[in-house]
């Protein structure tokens, strides 16, 4: 079996070959993601948008992201797992504390992910030296939708650049563990990951990081529209709707079940139930 990765052999992996991270929600999808050797599983708060129905990252709260992943765990036991800390979780040091220890001692998780840089350098400061492993997430942050006015992409100007990478340095300088690179140019994210300590794992961020991410449904073809940089490796959606219409069918028919597909009674016990 695979060797199990942690937050420690993260940092000794950046360089080698690819990091290869993806989002799941529940059970029966951990355990593919467990049983295809994903390197880290993402509970990502895009739990809020894939699987809760919601518009936006937002509404999503730290009891859904314990629920999720405490389910995440239970289908990957082996797997490392990173959390998202959700909106306003993690707002002073003593709220990240309190909501980083929740997702940690409930879930069983092995880092917590939060997005943004230097504005709550303080926070991953003090979850590092409390010994909670941090992932880092700069660029597109769909927790900043309403500042960035809608889902564009980030650091395309000389000074959005320069944040980007101060940024980054910032939460490298901090023990940050990975650094999520999401919805930034290519150029831009190959810069971020030579001057970074540890591995970079890129959404939409071009191929030069030291790893991806996909979130789940885009990865598999389960989404009905896909963002420009996702790529569907399977047709889950066509897949399933394909058998459901031939149950459909089947059922309308009286072909399913078949005799193959039913229980039966001996004609000695039948017999009985009449006499
Ligand atoms: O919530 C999520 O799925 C994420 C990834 C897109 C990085 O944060
Ligand atoms: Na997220």
């Amino acid at each position: 079996m695979k060797e199990r990765m942690t937050a420690q052999k993260l940092k000794t992996a950046k360089g080698q070959t690819p990091l290869v991270w993806m989002t799941a929600y529940d059970y029966s999808q951990a355990l593919l993601l467990e049983e295809a050797e994903i390197d880290v599983i993402l509970v990502g708060d895009s739990v809020g948008t894939t699987v809760m129905g919601y518009d936006s990252t937002i509404p999503v709260t730290l009891d859904n992201m314990i629920y999720h992943a405490s389910l995440v765990r239970r289908g990957a036991p082996r797997t490392m797992m990173v959390v998202d800390l959700p909106f306003l979780t993690y707002t002073d040091v003593s709220t990240a504390l309190k909501s980083a220890g929740r997702l940690i001692q409930e879930t069983l998780a092995d880092a917590v992910k939060l997005e943004g840089g230097r504005k709550i350098i303080e926070q991953v400061d003090a979850l590092v030296r409390h010994d909670i492993p941090v992932v880092g997430h700069l660029g597109l942050t769909p927790q900043s939708i309403h500042t960035f006015g809608g889902y564009r992409v980030q650091a395309r100007t000389g000074e959005g650049i320069r944040a980007l990478v101060d940024d980054a340095r910032a939460l490298d300088d901090h023990g940050i563990s990975a650094l999520v690179l999401e919805g930034i140019p290519d150029r831009v994210a190959a810069y971020v990951t030579q001057h970074v300590s540890v591995p970079t794992i890129g959404i939409g961020a071009g191929n030069q990081t030291d790893g991806q991410v996909l979130v789940f449904h885009d990865g598999l073809g389960l989404s009905s529209r896909y963002p420009k940089f996702a790529k569907p490796f399977a047709d889950v959606r066509g897949t399933v709707l394909e058998g459901l219409r031939q149950y459909r069918a089947e059922v309308q028919s009286r072909s399913f079940p078949d005799d193959a597909h039913s229980y039966h009674v001996p004609d000695k016990e039948w017999n009985e139930f009449w006499s």
